[in-house]
């Protein structure tokens, strides 16, 4: 499969363009590393890949369709901070079972403790709640995954379990995944390909 934003151009304030005719494509089993000083609309573009936002001009597709309108996306899209991706008023198996139902051999892979559970999120710390958040999206149905600064909040070890179990999860899987990052070596480490943009 192959996701493609293509001729993309987006803007919040029409006097101030953020992407300007953008092409940009993930295939099954990639991992893709995206690229750009702060501020140059790789959160913007990553938002426009999930469908999160609509461009002005251009076309968003998988396989040349547009993307699916249901409910539960096949593009997933993670943010940097986990806390404003959860409802704080539901508690942390609500969040976690709200599209699919991971099995108890997923949650521990994922590093989760089956005490968290009964938690509620504030309840939890970013790197806890991040493997919620990751664990959450790895649907069977999820066939790309945007990784918008995953891990740029967390401490060395859990960003390499994440990673590791994503990594394993997308090739398993046949998943695409774009890595969205400011963190040079974090890219080399797992792209199998880098886009400037
Ligand atoms: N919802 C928004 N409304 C208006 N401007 C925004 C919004 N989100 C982001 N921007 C602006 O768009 C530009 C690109 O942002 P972003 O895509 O987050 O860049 P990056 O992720 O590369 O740092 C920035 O100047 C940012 O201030
Ligand atoms: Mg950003």
């Amino acid at each position: 499969m192959l996701l493609k934003a293509e001729n993309v151009s987006f803007a919040y304030n029409p006097k101030k363009p953020i992407l300007e005719n953008v092409t940009f494509e993930v295939a099954s089993g990639e991992v893709v590393g995206l690229v750009a000083p702060s501020g140059f609309g790789k959160s913007t573009l990553g938002k426009v890949l999930a469908g999160f936002l609509e461009p002005k001009e251009g076309t968003v597709t998988i396989d040349g369709a547009p993307l699916p309108k249901k409910c539960f996306s096949p593009v997933q899209l993670i943010f940097q901070h986990p806390e404003k991706a959860v409802n704080p008023k539901w508690k942390m198996k609500k969040i976690l079972n709200e599209a699919w139902t991971p099995s108890s051999a997923d949650i521990e892979k994922m590093g989760i403790q089956p005490s968290w559970l009964n938690r509620w999120p504030s309840e939890l710390s970013g790197g806890e709640l991040q493997r919620f958040c990751v664990l959450r999206a790895l649907s069977p149905e999820t066939k790309f995954l945007i990784c918008d600064e995953m891990t740029t909040m967390l401490d060395v070890i859990t960003q390499a379990q994440i990673w590791q179990v994503v990594l394993e999860y997308a090739k398993e899987n046949d998943m695409g995944v774009v890595v969205i990052s400011h963190e040079k070596k974090l890219i080399e480490h797992l792209c199998t390909r880098v886009v400037n943009l």
